[in-house]
């Protein structure tokens, strides 16, 4: 996708074909910055301070992430341990295992002097499938943006968080149908949830939209299920962090409720996520593990002042306690069908199953 016209990826080889090159998610939509990760520890450390997030952009930092380890130590040992590390810095998106698993499953059986180069061959791979992956998903879902268009008015979609390609590789996933029918030159308008407590679709997803010349607006969390109830919302789509077997939606905190109110009127309600976040090995959604993340990050946010400063201010009183659970699942129920790279299902273990016929038996 295009930042002021100029192609870019979220995640890239800098000139020395070995270090890699991220934007810094953290200071968007103020300041546009590009930060070098050149070691393993590093690219860990991109990932959970969110400088890189979205579930598909975590396995690629962490594919990419193998690779500088690979280079710092390339042994059994020293392969599983930057693995375990990298796999240890967010709980909740198996991409991250996805790609340490994929890498480390291609690495360990090659003799050492191979595996620097083997181990960038395949994060560069992962990388590209992403890209298709997410480009497939747009056609797929773009087809059910053209369904609910009535010829007339634009076509109103709710999405929550930044499911966009600052979220994976390019295209993104609740975006790139959106992105799709923009091409298409389908009228459409995106309503933006805000997406607290981290504001991804403040920051971020209006970002991106602006940037592709998208019409959207930038809604309070709370607004979408008035929004609905008043049939300013013609369909949903929101992207994951994990889809447990039977087709239940782990995405950000919030995204239930949404699901909930889209029931209750009638919404239709689409997930989108590549193969890479579905997890055959758990069989129902509670079991996914949820992230907590820090309580600052309720109590303080984080703006940009008249003279263009960056400030964080405390918005709760001094002493008060806050949470921060990161996600919440979504029960198959609530969700009206899964866009994935392979097509349109129903949210179900048969559903996915259908797309996924190999996966029968394996988990
Ligand atoms: O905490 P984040 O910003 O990493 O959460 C991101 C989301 O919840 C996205 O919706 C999800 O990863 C899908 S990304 C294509």
């Amino acid at each position: 996708m295009k930042i002021d016209g100029v192609p870019y990826r979220t995640i890239w080889l800098a000139e020395d074909g070995l270090e890699v090159e991220v934007i810094d998610q953290t200071l968007l939509p103020h300041h546009f910055e590009i930060r070098r990760l050149t070691t393993a520890a590093e690219a860990g450390v991109a990932i959970s301070t969110m400088i890189v997030r979205g579930a598909p952009l975590i396995g690629a930092t962490a594919a990419y992430g193998m690779a500088l380890a690979a280079r710092e130590d390339a042994s059994d040992e020293g392969l599983k341990t930057a693995g375990a590390m990298l796999m240890a810095t967010r709980p909740t998106a198996v991409n991250l295992r996805w790609a340490v698993q994929q890498v480390l499953g291609v690495l360990l059986p090659l003799p050492g002097a191979q595996r620097v180069r083997a181990a960038y061959a395949e994060a560069a791979r992962i990388c590209d499938e992403d890209v298709a992956s997410c480009a497939a998903i747009g056609r797929h879902g773009a087809e059910l943006i053209k369904q609910a268009y009535n010829g007339t008015s634009p076509v109103n979609v709710l999405t929550h968080c930044n499911a966009g390609w600052l979220a994976t590789v390019d295209w993104g996933t609740a975006l790139a149908p959106i992105y799709a029918a923009v091409e298409m030159r389908l009228p459409l308008h995106v309503w933006v949830d805000e997406t607290r407590p981290r504001s991804q679709g403040a920051a971020l997803t209006a970002w991106e939209l602006n940037q592709h010349g998208v019409p959207h607006t930038v809604i309070a969390d709370n607004a979408g299920g008035h929004l609905m109830q008043t049939g300013k919302v013609d369909l949903c789509i929101v992207g994951s962090d994990r889809v447990a077997a039977n087709g239940d939606v782990c995405n950000k905190i919030g995204t239930y409720l949404k699901a909930l109110a889209a029931h209750d009127n009638g919404v239709p309600f689409y997930a989108a996520m590549p193969f890479s976040t579905i997890d055959w090995t758990l069989a129902r959604g509670e079991d996914i593990p949820i992230e907590e993340r820090s309580a600052d990050e309720v109590a303080f946010v984080t703006g940009k002042t008249a003279d263009g400063q960056l400030a964080t201010v405390r918005v709760t009183p001094e002493g008060s306690p806050s949470a921060n659970p990161a996600f919440d699942t979504t029960p198959a129920r609530l969700v009206s069908a899964i866009i994935t790279e392979r097509g349109v299902c129903p949210a179900s273990g048969e559903g996915l199953l259908g797309l996924y016929p190999e996966q029968r038996g394996a988990a």
